[in-house]
């Protein structure tokens, strides 16, 4: 099974955990891109919010009903990919810069669910974990962060500009700490476990179900 078979059949698990009335958080990647059309698909009455631009536009597309996330202030349930998952349910996020709008909904939704290939599951988090700053201060910000770059991407929807830490992780928890502590950081893509529900990998033709 390809890398790309090992996505859908997860994002179609997790689209079929949906119900009918759920307020959805959508998230962003190649992996939500399989979530959308099998959650269309199923033709329920939810309502949605989502993570990114591009995951917006293409959920409107499929007919899903997106709206600000400014009136909701809760979510039943959020779905979305991750670039790498440890053993502990830590995960990095923000390959795809859109870390920071998802960390909020999956703060928000009471199950957050995370799909993945096989090829995500890792032993030890790596470099790098994207960041979000904000403009003011940028290079001051970089130079507390270092090692730390900017990436060549346009900002973020909410203006902020999207860089990598490239040291170490070593103890997830402390470099999250760090991050966060640092100011000019809007936010870091290390996902701890606290905010993961459950994670669906593709394995092959099956999808393996880990409860965190
Ligand atoms: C977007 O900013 C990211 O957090 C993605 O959710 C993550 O990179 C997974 O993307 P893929 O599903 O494309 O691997």
């Amino acid at each position: 099974m390809s890398v790309e078979g090992e996505k859908r059949h997860a994002a179609e698990a997790a689209a079929e955990l949906v119900e009918d009335g759920m307020a959805v958080g959508l998230g962003t990647g190649s992996t939500v891109a399989y979530f959308l059309p099998a959650l269309a698909l199923r033709g329920l009455r939810i309502r949605c919010v989502a993570t990114s631009l591009r995951t917006e536009s293409a959920a409107r597309e499929l007919g899903l009903p997106v709206e600000p996330f400014e009136e909701l202030d809760r979510l039943d349930l959020a779905v979305d990919g991750a670039d790498q998952i440890d053993p502990a349910g830590w995960l990095v996020k923000g390959g795809g810069a859109a870390h920071t709008r998802e960390k909020i909904v999956a703060a928000a939704a009471d199950r957050f669910v995370v799909i993945a290939s096989a090829d995500k599951v890792v032993e030890t988090l790596e470099p790098p974990v994207p960041v979000e700053i904000l403009t003011y201060g940028a290079t001051a910000t970089l130079r507390r962060l270092a090692p730390a770059e900017l990436r060549d991407v346009p900002p973020s929807p909410d203006g902020g500009l999207i860089g990598d830490y490239l040291g170490p992780v070593g103890d997830p928890g402390e470099l999250a700490a760090r991050l966060a502590a640092t100011p000019g950081v809007v936010e870091h893509g290390l996902f701890g476990p606290e905010l993961v529900s459950e994670i669906l990998i593709g394995r092959g033709s099956e999808v393996g179900r880990r409860r965190i």
